[in-house]
């Protein structure tokens, strides 16, 4: 059966996503403070071809023909994120006028083309200033967090009405902190334990300063990234290790935020390694949301091995599977599988999909741009958003990583996420079949 528009409830939100550091540009410009990317990125070994994003997509000057271009793919809502050193350059104290204003012509120029903005308020820009204060280790980062976002609520809450505290906090805390390959580079699993730990109770400061210094219809989620896990077979010991990665992947970030505190089993693996979290902490974190943003790109498979890393288990590379310029696995189904899950198991208010999208090798594409793989992927990931409807979860919208090309972090410009081609020696931007296709598809007429 084709896959049509007019099978969604008429209320569905599409979407599409950004973040800052990776599309606008102007890094030294109209005052902005540097960030740890910023820094990160002059370290030798990080990015791939020494990538950097100080230029990026430049949508810091092309925001209105960028906006343009969403409209004419008829999307409705638009996710994007605030640098804060754009607007704190020094993280906290002096707010920059001229920062402040981008974010201000932003909002206005969706609402102009009747697009909602879900402001992203952390996509993993920190102030550097306050990285050299300790960053997310130091307790004091969270309170620095709710001053910013106090900032932006007063700013910008009489017209935004979704906010979205952080992005990813896994990729804040394991990928920056423990792995070390994202800003600020830390190898360090405690650093990482508690880097998490802060930035959760940063998200639930925030939530009642969002709430209450924005439009009384105000609604404030966190968006996570999250992955369904599959033991590598029906052994007893496979399945308790699926169980365990669970916990280090979905449990650790979930059960906190939903009133449960930080998973047991997974607290007692990591033994000595464990966050310091004070008395009133996990109170603060489970502030009720209005809704989960939930970041879905590939399922993880896993074998019991015992003495590997602090679970004793091994990820496994499916055999015989389509996998993206990543490497990572398509598998749409597992959309259906974890967004029921989490329902089920946590019942938020509201779902998002707050991002779901895929890289494949673009180099060898002619001059139609026929990106069939990133369009199947599109199509088969939204045949699965109408079964978690079906099933009556609260999903509530769609928004498509991403609007264009841009910087993919260590990967530098060669991963391509877009469905608009950016030519980042001109900024020419060109719609690829998958974007073409995205607007085919959203032009059938709602009822
Ligand atoms: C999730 C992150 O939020 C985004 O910044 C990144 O580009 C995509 N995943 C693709 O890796």
């Amino acid at each position: 059966m084709p896959l049509t528009r007019d099978q969604f409830p008429p209320q569905f939100r599409w979407g599409s996503a950004t973040s800052s550091y990776q599309i606008e540009g102007a890094a030294h410009e109209d005052g902005k403070g540097l960030s740890i990317w910023d820094t990160f990125t002059r370290q030798p070994g990080t990015v791939k071809n020494a990538d950097h994003g100080d230029v990026a997509c430049d949508h810091y000057h092309r925001w209105e023909s960028d906006l343009d271009l969403m409209q004419d793919l008829g999307l409705d809502s638009y996710r994007f994120s605030v640098s804060w050193p754009r607007v704190l350059p020094w993280g906290t104290g002096k707010v920059n006028a001229k920062g402040l204003a981008f974010y201000d012509r932003l909002v206005d120029g969706l609402l102009a083309r009747d697009m909602t903005p879900f402001v992203t308020l952390y996509h993993w820009d920190l102030p550097q200033a306050l990285q050299d204060r300790g960053g997310w280790v130091n307790r004091d980062t969270a309170f620095r967090f709710a001053e910013y976002a106090e900032v932006l609520a007063r700013q910008l809450g009489d017209r935004v009405g979704h906010w979205i505290t952080h992005n990813e906090p896994f990729c804040t805390a394991i990928m920056g902190h423990q792995e070390g390959v994202h800003a600020p580079g830390i190898r360090d699993t405690h650093a990482a334990l508690q880097t998490l730990h802060h930035v959760y109770l940063s998200h639930g400061l925030a939530v009642p300063v969002l709430r209450e210094q924005s439009r009384t219809d105000t609604q404030v989620g966190i968006t996570l990234s999250l992955h369904p896990v599959y033991p590598a077979s029906d052994a007893p010991e496979d399945l308790q290790a699926a169980h365990r990665h669970d916990g280090f992947r979905n449990r650790w970030y979930l059960d906190p935020l939903f009133g449960q505190g930080y998973p047991q089993d997974t607290w007692e693996s990591y033994g000595p390694l464990v966050p310091h979290v004070q008395p009133e902490d996990l109170g603060i974190i489970a502030a009720p949301l209005d809704f989960l943003g939930v970041n879905y790109y590939f399922r993880e498979t896993v074998k019991h091995a015992p003495g590997q890393g602090h679970f004793d288990l091994e990820e496994v590379h499916v055999q015989g599977v389509k996998r993206t310029h990543f490497d990572w696995e398509v598998y749409p189904e597992g959309l259906t599988d974890l967004l029921t899950r989490v329902y089920e198991d946590y019942q938020p208010a509201r779902l998002l999909i707050t991002e779901n999208g895929s890289t494949f090798d673009d180099s060898a594409l002619d001059e139609k741009l026929m990106d069939h793989d990133r369009q199947q992927f599109f199509e088969a990931h939204l045949r699965e958003c109408l079964k978690v409807l079906e099933r009556g979860i609260p999903l509530e919208g769609y928004f498509a990583w991403s609007l264009l090309d841009n910087f993919e972090w260590a990967e530098g410009y060669d991963k391509r996420f877009g469905m608009v081609h950016v030519d980042f020696e001109t900024q020419e931007r060109r719609l690829k079949y998958s974007g073409r296709w995205f607007r085919d598809f959203l032009r059938v007429p709602v009822p």
